[in-house]
């Protein structure tokens, strides 16, 4: 594509799709994809690693200075390169998942990952997701969408990917998981989850991964011929 590369910022609740979608339409489009929330768990992991509390917030906010994150595309996924060990499959652990929130809750982290999230997407040419992007990272973004889904749908499809990797788990406890996460991505003080003003809502709740990514690839060919006729 010869015009000018935009900016897509994908917010939403957790299990809205976003990462999927998100990495099917920076592949269609060429574009980079970044995961902002596979930062927050790269943060953790090395925190846990390195036997750090995560309610540590200096020491912690340290690690998020010092590391070095690195998005590589591959076929299916995109490999996370964390000091440049591959943690794609690390960072998705329930340990992770357990001790994030204080992580995400931290201000200085917040600001740290925030800049290296501007600087891989100064350029244009990038897709990224989070709870954030629309808000606080660019907030002068071309396309901004934002995903819901329900609850109850939302954890029908996390119970399907957990079940597909083969953890034994129940609908109920994912459900509840489901509604915590909600709870703390909404009322974190520093970056919560917000829908911009000028952000387009797209309800999931009926759509196929394969109508979402048609959806917003229509949208960004739309706007990328309105700046670029
Ligand atoms: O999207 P994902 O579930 O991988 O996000 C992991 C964690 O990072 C979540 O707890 C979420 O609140 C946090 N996060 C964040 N800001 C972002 C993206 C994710 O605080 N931009």
């Amino acid at each position: 594509m010869g015009s000018r590369p935009i900016k897509i910022a994908i917010d939403g609740p957790a299990a809205s799709g976003k990462s999927t979608t998100a990495r099917e339409l920076a592949r269609r489009l060429g574009y980079l994809y970044i995961d902002s929330g596979a930062m927050y768990r790269a943060v953790t992991l090395k925190a846990l690693k390195e036997g750090i509390p995560t309610t540590d917030a200096q020491k912690v906010a340290q690690l998020a200075e010092t590391c070095h994150i690195e998005f590589r595309p591959n076929d299916h996924q995109t490999i996370v390169l964390l000091d440049g060990e591959d943690v794609s499959e690390q960072i998705r652990s329930p340990e992770v998942n357990i001790h994030i929130n204080p992580v995400a809750a931290n201000p200085r982290v917040r600001e740290i990952l925030v800049k290296k999230q501007q600087e891989m997407g100064r350029r244009g040419g990038v897709v990224m997701d989070g709870r954030d992007i629309g808000t606080v990272v660019f907030p002068d973004a071309e396309l901004k969408i934002y995903m819901e889904a329900t609850a109850e749908e939302r954890a029908r499809r996390r119970l399907k990917e957990l079940r597909e990797k083969g953890v034994d788990i129940d609908y109920d406890t994912v459900y509840q998981e489901i509604l915590t996460r909600d709870r703390s991505d909404l009322t974190r003080k520093h970056g919560p989850l917000r829908k911009a003003p000028d952000a387009i809502v797209l309800d999931t709740t009926h759509m196929s991964i394969a109508e979402q990514v048609d959806k917003i690839y229509q949208l960004a060919l739309q706007k990328i011929r309105e700046l670029d006729p």
